[in-house]
């Protein structure tokens, strides 16, 4: 689904220097969004440096409150303080925000939304609107599926991620890291505690007090918050894999009623933007490498799981491109939904409207 006729809206895309904002250039682009003015914004790093879009420099501008002065609609990728500090002077302005960070997903008066899993939160927004985490992103569609269907108990997912959710650095450290090794020289590791490099690390993010890590956490509770289920029972392992992009991930389910593979495979496939793929006979099944460049999200080795009683488990692989719908194309088609619906100033008008001539 694209946007195919609007008034053309002034977009700006915060972090437009960064892995995530560039691909959200270009899926703004690639998906012909109604871009009226476009606005670059990065750190006073980035100020007055070119981008190319479509063969246009445009000049990357510092990002301050007053950057979004006539702003519609404002994209932000570059991290938590920046999110923190200035989508609320962004919301202020009259823009709506939808923020890729960890900022604000929690907060009880921001909706948190994947497109096709509760567009309808977004009526609610006062101004900033959360995209969820990328390994919560390409779950939650599949579980609700399952949500609907036969009902869900538990879910236990563990996380393979590529090192692209990270940034731009840790592509260039795993980038170096397999040239040091071929090269027979000391591998050098910054951005993670240790070698990413023909390794696997059982840490996604800081530890939290529970044990957990805070990437692990996020995938429970953002799960509980979009799909409408706040005392789902969800435990979850992330581990960061030697992959450039795309995010796989295994996943055991316990659900209500029993299902069987094959209906489960017809669920999945049910779902707007899920692929199956899955046919042990050719070892057909979803692949990071496959899965990059693409939006959707890819099912595949679905199985029952006999550690559940009833035919209630249900076992299977997901996997999505953490850029693209694990980040940038999922907050495009939430700008998508409130340009269709016309909730795109819709916190600006209320507060207008509400307040004193
Ligand atoms: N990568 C993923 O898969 C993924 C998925 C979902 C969400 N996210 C989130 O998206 C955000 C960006 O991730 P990324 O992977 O794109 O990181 P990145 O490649 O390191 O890019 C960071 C971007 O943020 C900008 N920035 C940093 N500090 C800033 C400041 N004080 N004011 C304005 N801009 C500032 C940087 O601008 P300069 O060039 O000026 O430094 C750069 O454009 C993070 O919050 C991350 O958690 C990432």
């Amino acid at each position: 689904m694209s946007v195919v006729s609007t008034k053309p809206l002034t977009v700006a895309v915060v972090g437009a220097t960064g892995v995530v904002g560039g691909t959200m250039i270009r899926m703004l682009r690639e998906r012909r969004f109604p871009i009226g003015d476009l606005r670059l914004l990065a750190s006073a790093r980035s100020a007055g440096r070119a981008v190319d879009v479509d063969g246009t420099p445009y000049v990357v501008q510092e990002a301050t409150p007053e950057a979004f002065e006539g702003v519609d609609i404002a994209l932000f990728s570059a991290g938590g303080d920046t999110s923190k500090s200035l989508a609320p002077e962004a919301a202020r302005r009259g823009a709506t925000v939808i923020d890729n960070s960890s900022a604000w997903r929690m907060d009880p008066d921001v909706p948190l939304v994947v497109s096709q899993v509760n567009p309808d939160d977004l009526e609610a927004h006062e101004g900033i609107i959360a995209n969820p985490n990328c390994s919560t992103m390409q779950l939650v569609p599949v579980l609700m599926a399952l949500r609907d269907a036969v009902g869900i108990e538990r879910v236990v997912v563990d996380t393979y991620q590529a090192v692209s959710g990270t940034g731009a650095k840790a592509i260039r450290e795993l980038q170096a890291q397999v040239e040091q090794h071929v090269a027979e020289r000391a591998l050098e590791s910054s951005v993670y505690p240790h070698q990413i490099a023909f390794n696997a690390l059982p840490q996604v993010d800081v530890f939290l007090e529970n044990g957990y890590t805070k990437e692990e956490w996020k995938v429970v509770t953002e799960s509980r918050k979009i799909l409408h289920l706040p005392e789902l029972r969800v435990s979850c392992t992330a581990v960061r894999v030697p992959v450039f992009v795309a995010h796989s991930e295994a996943v055991h389910v316990e659900t209500v009623e029993p299902l069987t593979p094959d209906r489960a495979r017809t669920l999945f496939a049910a779902v707007p933007g899920v692929v199956v793929q899955d046919d042990p006979t050719t070892a057909t099944y979803p692949l990071a490498t496959e899965a990059a460049g693409s939006d959707e999200i890819f099912v595949g080795r679905v199985r029952q799981d006999p550690s559940i009683p009833g035919d209630r488990g249900i076992a299977f692989w997901v996997v999505s491109d953490n850029l693209r719908k694990g980040a940038a194309t999922n907050a495009v088609q939430l700008a998508e939904i409130l340009v269709e619906r016309g909730w795109v100033r819709a916190a600006a008008a209320r507060n207008a409207a509400g307040s004193p001539a």
